[in-house]
């Protein structure tokens, strides 16, 4: 019965597979509150009820890959592509700073080389410079060599996000180019736990041939791979891509109940980790990231950008915010956090208590 297994996370015992699984699967009206009031009793318990912000910068639509999903593949000629300044970085996480959100999170498609490599390397240490040293910095910038990912740390970048995508190697196959290889990207997700970030990873929800079993996988990979932060959400399709193009239809509130469930299942299964409500469960809902904050996650991540080049930004069709700035959408977004009961950690780079749990251990093992 579902109920167990709810009082037993609930009663600080780690859940199987198996028990993931079963807990996916509910369906009905009722069973899906007490799913979801479970795992926001365990946040309450774990990380609070204060939502970690982070300005969330995208800086270029570039990408040298071509997920068969996404709308900035490289292979999508009708969008136009952007670059945005050094300057421009800076006075997004300069606004960042000035609302007191503590960290900002510099996300864009994948370069490799060296002209990028260096661009990133200058501006990550001139947001640390700028700041005094106030503001975190996550990276989003996908599979790097190791020497990349160590020379982005030691210019002041702290967390890494890497989707995994998909843990189930056959699926992540069918969703990816033949020159895209899963081994590659667990190296990667190692390679940045071996520099010192706060690692994250995640996964899409409700892939075409994508299974409960799968979805369970995912979140035993998570587990498996101790990660400090997890940032999922539902797949959508957008036109201009091969996957989108084959599976066009879907249904938003189904897809929104799936990746609800999945926050919520992986809150109780990893506790003490952050979990994003991501920006695809608000294109699903108005409500959708308030709704991800009550089914168990703990970060949101604002635009702090310039509205400019948000239209060129889409990975996937009706992604929200377009064309509100930074200032109006912290109005509205304090105001709708406000109303379901949470509070804003200002001025808080927001590492998960996870992580400071892990580091305790490993120092602890180390012998003097
Ligand atoms: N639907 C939902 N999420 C998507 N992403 C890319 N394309 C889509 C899509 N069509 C996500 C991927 C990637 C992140 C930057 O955006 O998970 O890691
Ligand atoms: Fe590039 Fe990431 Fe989109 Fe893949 S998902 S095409 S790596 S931006």
């Amino acid at each position: 019965m579902y109920q167990k297994l709810l009082q037993k996370a609930l009663a600080g015992h780690r859940l199987v597979r198996s028990e993931y699984r079963e807990l996916l699967a509910l369906e009905k009206p009722a069973e899906l509150a007490a799913l979801f009031q479970a795992a926001y009793q365990l946040k309450l318990r774990t990380v609070g009820n204060r939502v970690r912000l982070r300005g969330l910068i995208e800086v270029a639509n570039y990408c040298a890959k071509n997920c068969c999903y996404c709308g900035i593949r490289r292979d999508n000629h009708a969008i136009r592509r952007y670059q945005l300044s050094a300057a421009e970085i800076l006075e997004a996480a300069v606004l960042a700073d000035r609302f007191g959100y503590g960290s900002v999170v510099l996300q864009a498609g994948e370069r490799e080389d060296d002209e990028w490599v260096g661009f990133i390397t200058e501006v990550v240490r001139r947001i640390k410079a700028d700041s005094s040293g106030r503001l975190g910095i996550t990276l989003s910038l996908g599979e790097q060599r190791e020497a990349v990912y160590r020379q982005w740390f030691e210019a002041g970048a702290h967390r890494y996000l890497l989707r995994i995508e998909s843990s189930v190697p056959e699926l992540y196959r069918r969703i990816h180019p033949p020159d895209h290889d899963y081994r590659r990207r667990l190296e990667c997700l190692r390679s940045l736990r071996r520099v010192g970030y706060q690692v994250g990873t995640g996964t899409m929800s409700d892939l075409p041939g994508q299974t409960l079993d799968d979805l369970a996988s995912d979140i035993a990979f998570f587990r498996e791979l101790d990660v400090d932060m997890i940032g999922m959400g539902p797949y959508i399709p957008h036109p201009d891509t091969p996957l989108g193009a084959a599976h066009p239809d879907f249904d938003a509130e189904k897809k929104l109940t799936l990746a609800l469930k999945m926050i919520a299942v992986t809150r109780l299964a990893l506790l003490d980790v952050n979990i994003a409500a991501t920006t695809a469960l608000q294109t699903l809902a108005a409500d959708g990231r308030e709704r991800g904050l009550l089914a168990g996650a703990n970060v949101i991540m604002p635009n702090v950008g310039e509205v400019a080049h948000r239209k060129d930004y889409l990975l996937y069709t009706n992604k929200p915010g377009l064309d509100e700035n930074a200032a109006v959408s912290r109005g509205k977004l304090e105001a709708s956090l406000h109303a379901i009961g949470e509070e804003i950690a200002y001025e808080d780079w927001g590492d998960s208590p996870h992580f400071a749990a892990r580091r305790r251990a490993e120092r602890e093992s180390v012998p003097s």
